[in-house]
């Protein structure tokens, strides 16, 4: 029988550092009192050994009841705040995790206070994860499996790394999911490469022999995995714990015998199952030495040792480690050649078997240059890798992050310095939006988009914004900036100029921001002047939206300014000719014009030639039959024609008649000698207007007191009028009609 000794099998490096530490402080131990912080390896045997020499096992330091103790920490490590409960106790340590673990230990401290959300792809219960998690104030995101990753938020920023001992399946379905569901995830593959070269050589090994053994604690987690892969590639797998396990007598039938251990099996106990395999029980002596010495025993262990020897006293294992993490994983600084550009992407070689690609939107912040403008090929430049596939085999690169980490200095000093800085509204999120100012994210409240608050936020998308940084934080990476803050200040100058400088008279442009029932307010620029619903139009106005809607730009005259109240009026029919101006060069009498009819009133209709123009049909002059009262031939609203019998632009009269157009037509004749005609109706026709009114309002009306009221009546009505001045009229033609 043939037996192989997989070159990987048994303790990895952080282990058999461990182990040896832990027996050569057992060695040294005299009084001191020395405990494991957990057991030191998955594996009893060696436990078992470390207690007869007086170094138990603690679970928690309150079971630890003397002065002066001293705790190894095992190669799994632990999460920071342990380390002071330690010092707090007043007790020492020595320090034995793993230097693979303390590296990612540093990641995840450095990028958690960065900002990023920590995903660490493991098992939640393992010593490893819990100790990791410890680095980022217990906060991370343990994923077990890729559909974990369905159940999670959505992060601005994460950074993923892995628990040393998960298999690289586990790691690159995990991987995959999150590429997908974050766009700048930070991704270390923190696997450590001694379980995966021992799992990938198990895998060979296990491939080319007759039978396979795997030795390890079935509490061992990557023992187990060993043996599953085992299994899957050899039906005579079996997986024992120690030379007493294996199964008696079923191994003769095998040529040849393949050997693996989880990162936990001491040596000996590798050497002891040899023994057992080969000789039945009868053979004397030191297991160790025994198995040394056999012949059809292929030990490939040795050249792995001689490797891992160098590496250690070299003292650059962390270094090593570095390297095969930062080669090609994303969150590396690269640098590269560019070799095409298009209007949409740039292909950089950066010296890895893939190209990588930056999208024209990782390039650049600016949204209108033209990429081929910027960059041309040969030219050289850094960039941080954002993933290692696209999908399509391609690395993902992006300038603008790590512009962005350059840039960070640049924003620290605006904010130092109260400058503005230049923006673009990225998206617009629960509560504000996210600006990117030169590469870096920020976040900009909704209360801080504008002076005023507005409920709908996505006009801003995509659009430039000068902004203020009113926060930063260097270590949570946080920049929240205000558009609002720095329009103030714009305005404040803006107002204050102003205020010097406005003067009654001016005819300013201002933007209508509001309207309100007695009028519209405008900017002036930072300052808010109001246009009184009288001063909108010369014609009457019911209310501002008939002339104005908030966001015109009008032309305004300031009418007066209180700078002491701040008040300011103005404005708009002022930039008008007053209509009256130049009515007489319109309008002449004897010219047939079309008026819409306003209102009635006892002695006629009031109607309106053009906004601001109106006239008075008298009673007498609406129809060529007898009326008892305007609206028996008039409706209001309707439009008629009628001619001008007299105007007086000094006075603002104009006096209309509908009767003589009908009467030049021929329709009124027409229509009443249709008619029987009485001799009393034939006298009414032919009486004075004057008369007719006197008798149908059964009042005296002398004619000196009709032309008052039409006087007072149409000066009225070249008022802007309010419901209430409309009243006001009535009654001033009650009263003066009484006269
Ligand atoms: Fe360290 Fe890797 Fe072993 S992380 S403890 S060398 S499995």
């Amino acid at each position: 029988m043939k037996i192989i000794i997989d070159k990987y099998a048994g303790f990895c490096f952080g282990v058999k550092r461990a182990v040896d530490k832990a027996f050569g402080e057992a060695d040294n131990k005299k009084d001191r009192k020395i405990f494991t912080f957990g057991p030191l390896i998955h594996n009893d045997q060696v436990t078992g050994k470390l207690e007869e020499l007086g170094i138990k096992s603690v679970d928690s330091l309150d079971e630890i009841d003397c002065e002066g103790a001293e705790l190894i920490i095992r190669s799994h490590g632990i999460g920071e705040e342990k380390y002071r409960q330690i010092e707090e106790k007043g007790f020492g340590y020595i320090d034995c995790t793993c230097p693979y673990v303390s590296a990612i230990h540093k990641k995840v401290q450095e990028y958690h206070k960065k900002g990023y959300k920590i995903f660490i792809a493991g098992d939640k219960a393992h010593p490893e994860v819990i100790g990791i998690n410890g680095w980022c104030d217990n906060s991370a995101h343990v994923i077990e499996d890729e559909k974990t990753v369905d159940k999670l938020p959505i992060y601005d920023k994460i950074c993923l790394v892995a628990q040393t001992t998960i298999t690289k399946k586990i790691w690159d379905s995990v991987v995959d999911a999150i590429n997908k569901k974050y766009k700048n995830a930070i991704i270390f593959n923190t696997i450590c490469s001694a379980t995966e070269k021992r799992q990938e050589s198990a895998e060979q090994l296990s491939k080319k022999v007759d039978c396979m053994i795997v030795i390890g604690s079935r509490k061992s987690s990557n023992t187990n995995k060993l043996y599953q892969i085992c299994k899957e590639n050899c039906d005579n797998a079996y997986h024992i714990e120690k030379a007493e396990d294996l199964p008696a007598g079923m191994l003769k039938r095998f040529e040849t015998v393949g050997i693996t251990a989880g990162a936990s099996t001491p040596d000996w106990l590798i050497k002891e199952v040899i023994v057992k395999m080969q000789d039945n029980g009868n053979i004397m002596g030191d297991p160790v030495e025994i198995a040394e010495n056999q012949e059809n025993i292929v030990d490939d262990r040795e050249e792995m040792e001689k490797q891992e020897d160098t590496a250690e006293d070299q003292g650059n294992m962390m270094e090593e480690y570095e390297k095969t993490m930062r080669s090609v994983y994303p969150g590396d600084t690269v640098k590269g050649t560019v070799i095409m550009v298009t209007d949409d992407e740039v292909m950089v070689n950066i010296g890895y078997k893939s190209d990588g690609i930056i999208k024209k939107e990782d390039y650049t912040w600016e949204t209108d240059v033209n990429l081929k403008d910027i960059i041309k090929t040969g030219d050289e430049l850094e960039v941080m890798v954002v993933s290692i596939n696209d999908g399509e085999g391609n690395v993902v690169l992006s300038k603008k992050l790590l512009d962005a980490e350059k840039n960070f200095n640049k924003i620290e000093a605006a904010f130092n310095e109260k400058t503005p800085v230049e923006g673009y509204v990225k998206e617009i999120v629960k509560g504000g939006g996210i600006v990117e100012i030169m590469g870096v994210k920020a976040f900009m409240p909704a209360s801080q988009f504008d002076v005023r608050y507005s409920e709908d936020l996505s006009g801003f998308v995509n659009k430039k914004v000068d902004v203020e940084v009113i926060e930063f934080d260097p270590d949570k990476r946080k920049v929240v900036v205000s558009r609002k803050s720095l329009l103030k200040k714009q305005n404040e100058i803006k107002e204050k100029a102003l205020w010097e400088n406005i003067e009654v008279g001016q005819k300013l442009t201002a933007e209508v921001k509001r309207l309100a029932d007695f009028g519209a307010f405008a900017d002036l620029g930072g300052v808010d002047g109001l246009i009184h619903i009288s001063e909108l139009s010369w014609s009457r106005v019911k209310h501002p939206s008939e002339i104005v809607k908030p966001g015109d730009k009008v032309e305004v005259i300031v009418l007066s300014v209180d700078k002491e109240k701040k008040k300011i009026s103005l404005g708009l029919k002022q930039t008008l000719p007053e209509p009256w101006s130049v009515v007489g060069e319109k309008y002449k009498p004897g010219d047939t014009v079309d008026v819409k009819v306003l209102r009635f009133s006892n002695f006629g209709a009031f109607v309106e030639l053009e906004p601001g123009i109106d006239g008075l049909v008298h009673i007498s002059q609406i129809s060529d039959k007898r009326i008892a009262k305007p609206s028996d031939a008039l409706k209001i609203g309707e439009t008629v024609k009628a001619k001008i019998i007299d105007i007086k632009p000094e006075e603002k009269k104009i006096s209309l008649s509908i009767k003589e157009l009908i009467e030049v037509n021929g329709e009124g004749a027409k229509e009443e000698a249709e008619k029987p005609v009485v001799e009393e109706a034939k006298e009414e026709a032919e009486k004075p207007a004057a008369e007719e009114v006197k008798e149908e309002t059964a009042e005296p009306i002398a004619e000196q007191a009709k032309e008052e009221a039409e006087k007072a009546i149409t000066e009225e009505a070249e008022k802007p009028i309010a419901e209430a001045a409309e009243e006001t009229i009535e009654e001033t033609i009650e009263e003066t009609t009484k006269e």
